[in-house]
């Protein structure tokens, strides 16, 4: 099985970044934890960040009839990028939102996810295990 994570804008500050709010792991020390786990599933997973928006569509796009789900933190886009929403649900690979914090618990504009709609299912607040929940869930949805 193939697996895309995308993570979106400003994770890749993870670490340094409001570690009050998203913990002291690096982006790279989550990702290599997720892809121990996605080895030991026999999952091949490919692991992509990017700050812009476009980029972010375009990666979404080539999952089309190349991945079996995809594993996306759209960061910020999540509450406003109509346009990324659009892109999962055109290309319909069964996918998972997975945020480090828990949204609710913050400013407003955070609780809502434009996102969430086209996706299987969103889990936040759980930190890194997140993705590897999100993981599993992915895996045992195919
Ligand atoms: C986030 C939550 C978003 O509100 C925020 O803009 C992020 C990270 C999270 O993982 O908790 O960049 O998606």
């Amino acid at each position: 099985k193939k697996v895309l994570l995308i993570n979106g804008p400003n994770l890749n500050m993870l670490g340094v970044r409001e570690p009050g709010v998203y913990g002291t792991s690096s982006l790279s020390a989550i990702v290599q934890g997720l892809s121990e786990l996605a080895e030991g599933l026999s999952v091949e997973l490919e692991s992509f960040q990017s700050n812009h928006e476009g980029e972010i569509i375009d990666k979404i796009h080539e999952a089309f009839g190349t991945k079996d789900g995809i594993l996306i933190n759209p960061g910020a886009f999540t509450h406003y990028s109509y346009a990324i929403r659009d892109a999962l649900a055109a290309v319909q690979v069964p996918t998972v939102e997975v945020h480090l914090s828990n949204i609710h618990k913050r400013e407003e504009f955070r609780h809502h996810s434009v996102i969430a709609p086209v996706v299987i299912g969103q889990i936040c607040g759980l930190g890194p295990q997140g993705y590897e929940l999100g993981l599993r869930a992915l895996l045992s949805h195919m």
